[in-house]
């Protein structure tokens, strides 16, 4: 089965791809060989996951070519000065075993050191060929806004918290009016979803789960989406989206669900800057 790409700023990005946050060692590294083995397409992981030198290893376990599989990975708020931002990428590259990442985010904002400086390094390393393309994570409208004026290069996504719970419909009308695709992350609202009574009756009458419910939600949005499990039956169930659709009224009472603090991700968690 061929995975649907959305289309940005010159990117072609699966519209599912495996998350492998607290992924670790060997159950990361067979996590992704058996994902690509079933047709996954598109990795996600981060500097900050520790995962990354596993996740070139389940990549090269898998047997498919480097050119067909998506690799994103993240720069943390830390490094995000132009010298640190350079070396935290080839690091990345290193600890992965590739010569190049399919998309570079900055994982995210840090206040304490001006966008521009950021950007400017973020651009370079998509010239210098260490990224095929570039984008950020975690961007609020405004700095979405800054950003869009800043980038040299095209800006190919923004990732943020998405599912039921949460109402992204601002950000991500900012992110369309630039082109910007938007990645959603935590969309299963980190298990929440997939024990959900209403998701689940949804569910029922496309003989689909709670879980497949949230992910085809998600994409039908226009969301391309990066669930993370670690589990076979559940690798197979959330790549499993793309032969039914939730009819317009399921949608609309799926989106009744957003409340104020949907919030799954703590964003407390976030580094502190103050
Ligand atoms: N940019 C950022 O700041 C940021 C922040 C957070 C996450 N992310 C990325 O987004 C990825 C996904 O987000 P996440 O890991 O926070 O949460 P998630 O994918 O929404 O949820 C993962 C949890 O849901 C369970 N699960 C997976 N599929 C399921 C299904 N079909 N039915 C029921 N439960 C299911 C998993 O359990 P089992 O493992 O037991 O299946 C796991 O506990 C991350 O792994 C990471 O790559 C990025």
């Amino acid at each position: 089965m061929d995975i649907p790409v959305v289309t940005s700023g010159g990117a072609r990005i699966p519209v599912i791809g495996l998350g492998t946050w607290d992924l670790r060692g060997r159950i990361c590294a067979r996590a992704v060989e058996q994902a690509l083995r079933m047709g996954y397409r598109h990795i996600d992981t981060a500097e900050m996951y520790g995962n990354e030198h596993e996740v070139g290893e389940g990549l090269r376990a898998s047997g498919i070519r480097r050119d067909d599989v998506f690799i994103t990975t993240k720069v943390w708020p830390d490094h995000l000065a132009p010298a640190a931002f350079e070396r935290a990428t080839k690091e990345s590259l290193v600890r992965l075993r590739l010569s190049e990442v399919d998309l570079l985010l900055i994982h995210w904002p840090n206040p304490r050191i001006p966008l521009a400086e950021t950007i400017g390094a973020l651009c370079r390393m998509k010239q210098v060929g260490f990224a095929r393309h570039i984008g950020i994570s975690n961007f609020t409208v405004p700095l979405v806004e800054e950003v869009m004026r800043l980038a040299t290069e095209p800006l190919v996504t923004n990732q943020i918290e998405w599912h039921p719970y949460l109402d992204q419909s601002k950000v991500v009308a900012a992110c369309r009016r630039h082109g910007l695709s938007v990645t959603a992350y935590s969309p299963i609202a980190r298990g929440r979803a997939g024990n959900d009574a209403q998701l689940r009756r949804i569910g029922m009458h496309h003989h689909k789960t709670a879980g497949q419910v949230s992910l085809r939600f998600l994409i039908q949005e226009g969301a391309i989406v990066i669930p993370r499990t670690s589990r076979r039956e559940r690798l197979e169930e959330n790549i499993a989206i793309f032969d039914f659709e939730l009819d317009p009224a399921e949608i609309d009472e799926i989106r009744e669900f957003a409340h104020p603090r949907g919030r799954v991700v703590d964003w407390a968690g976030a580094p502190n800057w103050d």
